[in-house]
């Protein structure tokens, strides 16, 4: 039907003649001139027809052409006429003379038109989400996607990875968010679950002796939604046998290089600097720090233990407590007091309870030179002890964190990013980093009880059961992340191969024998006979490509995603059924659908 892509076309076709199928994106009626603008999935082109060149026909059916119209236009590819050039659009020095056009579908008007995109609700671009998806930069978007996956397939193939896919029905996979449940016709009253990671199912392949595994996998968790996250998403999910951390790391820092070099021609570190999960904490505040930010957090607590400013002096002394500066260079020049406001309520958010800070005019001047609502509580020495720890300099300002560590360093790494954004300090483009060393367990005080940090399978660095038993707060994993510039893209761990450890990290996750038995006894099963070391990782796919494409959310790259309340407006799902489905199912619903 087509000869050439609207996109394509450029000064080199000149004297040509092509054929363009597409959408009319744009028409202008110039009384003597038509102009309409052919959108295809490469890009747009002008086409024009005037009553001295075209037939009486082909001018009347030009006046018939709406916006998003379906056309297939033939015709002559010439230079348009000086001073009409548009340098914006690579199609901008040509335009098509119509010879021969034919309507391959009208359109009624548009709930909105691809240009409108940024005017629009979200709710109407996904309820709409295939008029959504007729701009060219969506497309792009996905054919990134689909290079991106064509590199990870072949990358893995090469180094003997096999592709297998793992169930969908299936019992729950623990990784912390709510299970998706789907009744079971056969078996009334009971559930399968849909995975929230083939993670089961990946170990149990490692049992198989399959040694290399691979699947670019969907999975499903019902939490709480972000700008990066979908409660359907994709993994490139993988796990090899007979491996270390070293293996893990390495795979997929090469394959992290090749798909940026050859996609991107970017060439990101080699190797990727790596940092503990500890340092992550003191230093940023966070276990994925945004490397291209160059502010730090630095710790005071040492220092003001002994001053009589009880909002410093409290958490400096008390063991969970903490005390950081983050000191924003010229940050005293450039911020004003409707701003400092403005940042204080913003850390309120995240629990801190207020946001000190001293400005640094001139230090030379001593107190003098300083501005600050808590000078008057500190001594001079320890002011100028906290100077020079942060290494202030004129100009500076430096804002305080006092509390719960926890609190601390939520409300300062979020500031942190806050102003690394507001302030334009972001340095270089891509910050790959990989974080180590993290705590097998936390404790999670609502509940009174460990919680995994990664998920229950991770091994602890210490294979003696009787000492991770006795200290879980100080057990260390065999777990890794991989960020990029501040966002989590992957995680993975080496594996407990051991029943006994496996049921020791059950015991202190508070799941007891019975529940254990009932929930995983399949896999404790499968421990026992003949389970290779073992260990892998997964990549959120479509966080990946967000980054790539430099989206702002996760659902620009996602063909069809939910809304932040988990539904979609395009087919309206979640829906109720038929009380007759229900009942063969075996289900009577407590809520009265709303
Ligand atoms: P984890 O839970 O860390 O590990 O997930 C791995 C990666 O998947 C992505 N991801 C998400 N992306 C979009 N929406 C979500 N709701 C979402 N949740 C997670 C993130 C994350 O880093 N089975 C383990 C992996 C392993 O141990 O091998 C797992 O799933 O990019
Ligand atoms: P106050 O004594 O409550 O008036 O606080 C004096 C200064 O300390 C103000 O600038 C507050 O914003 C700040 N501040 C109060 N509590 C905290 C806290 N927990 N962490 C950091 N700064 C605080």
């Amino acid at each position: 039907m087509r000869s050439n892509y609207s996109g394509h076309l450029n000064e080199t076709f000149i004297g040509k003649t092509v054929v363009i199928c597409g959408w009319v994106h744009y028409r202008r009626d110039l009384g003597g001139l038509i102009f309409l603008e052919v959108r295809d999935r490469t890009g747009l082109v002008q086409v024009v027809f005037s009553p001295q060149e075209q037939s009486k026909e082909l001018f009347s059916l030009a006046e018939e052409i709406r916006k998003e119209y379906v056309v297939q236009i033939t015709g002559l590819v010439r230079k348009r006429p000086a001073g009409t050039e548009n340098p914006e659009s690579p199609t901008g020095a040509v335009e098509i003379s119509v010879t021969q056009m034919v309507i391959l579908s009208r359109a009624e008007p548009l709930p909105f038109y691809p240009d409108d995109h940024q005017t629009v609700t979200e709710e109407l671009r996904l309820k709409y989400r295939y008029l959504d998806l007729r701009r060219p930069d969506m497309f792009s978007r996905f054919k990134l996607r689909t290079e991106v996956i064509r590199v990870m397939r072949s990358y893995l193939e090469e180094h003997g990875f096999l592709d297998i896919e793992t169930p969908i029905l299936t019992k729950a996979t623990p990784e912390g968010a709510r299970d998706y449940l789907v009744p079971s016709r056969t078996y009334p009253g009971s559930f399968f679950a849909l995975p929230q990671s083939p993670q089961l199912f990946k170990q149990l392949l490692m049992m198989s002796g399959f040694e290399r595994y691979y699947q670019i996998a969907r999975c499903f968790r019902d939490e709480d939604l972000r700008a990066d996250r979908q409660p359907e998403f994709t993994q490139l999910d993988l796990e090899a046998s007979f491996i270390n951390e070293e293996f893990i790391i390495t795979l997929i820092e090469e394959l992290i290089r090749r798909i940026f070099a050859s996609l991107l021609s970017v060439t990101l570190p080699n190797p990727f600097p790596r940092m503990t999960y500890q340092e992550a904490i003191s230093r940023f505040g966070i276990d994925r720090p945004d490397l291209r930010n160059p502010l730090e957090i630095v710790e005071i607590s040492d220092l003001v233990q002994a001053v009589e400013f009880k909002v410093f002096s409290g958490p400096a002394n008390d063991p969970d407590g903490r005390v950081a500066a983050l000191r924003v260079p010229n940050g005293g020049e450039r911020l004003s007091r409707k701003e400092i406001d403005d940042y204080t309520n913003f850390v309120g958010m995240f629990g801190a309870k207020g946001l000190a800070y001293i400005k640094v005019n001139r230090r030379s001047e001593g107190r003098e030179g300083l501005q600050s609502p808590i000078l008057k509580f500190l001594p001079d020495e320890i002011i100028q002890a906290i100077l020079d720890r942060v290494q202030a300099t004129d100009g500076d300002i430096i804002f305080f964190g006092a509390d719960k560590a926890k609190v601390v360093n939520d409300s300062l790494a979020a500031l942190r990013n806050k102003l690394g954004q507001d302030l334009g300090l972001l340095q270089g483009e891509w910050k790959p980093l990989w974080v180590v060393d993290f705590p097998m367990f936390e404790w999670d005080a609502n509940h009174k009880r460990w919680q995994a940090v990664h998920h229950p399978f991770t091994s602890p660095q210490s294979m003696d059961v009787a000492a991770v038993e006795a200290n879980p707060g100080e057990c260390t994993a065999r777990a890794y992340d991989i960020i990029l510039n501040g966002t989590e893209l992957g995680g993975g761990s080496i594996r407990i191969h051991n029943p006994e450890m496996q049921q020791a990290v059950f015991r202190i996750l508070g799941i007891e024998k019975e529940e254990a038995e009932e929930r995983f006894g399949f896999f404790l099963d499968a421990l026992k006979y003949g389970c290779p070391p073992h260990g892998g990782l997964a990549i959120g796919l479509d966080r990946l490509i967000m980054l790539m494409s430099g989206s702002t959310s996760i659902r620009d790259v996602i063909a069809f995603p939910k809304t932040q309340t988990a539904s979609c407006p395009l087919t309206s799902a979640p829906s109720t059924v038929p009380v007759e489905q229900l009942k063969e199912l075996g289900i009577r619903t407590a809520v009265k659908p709303g």
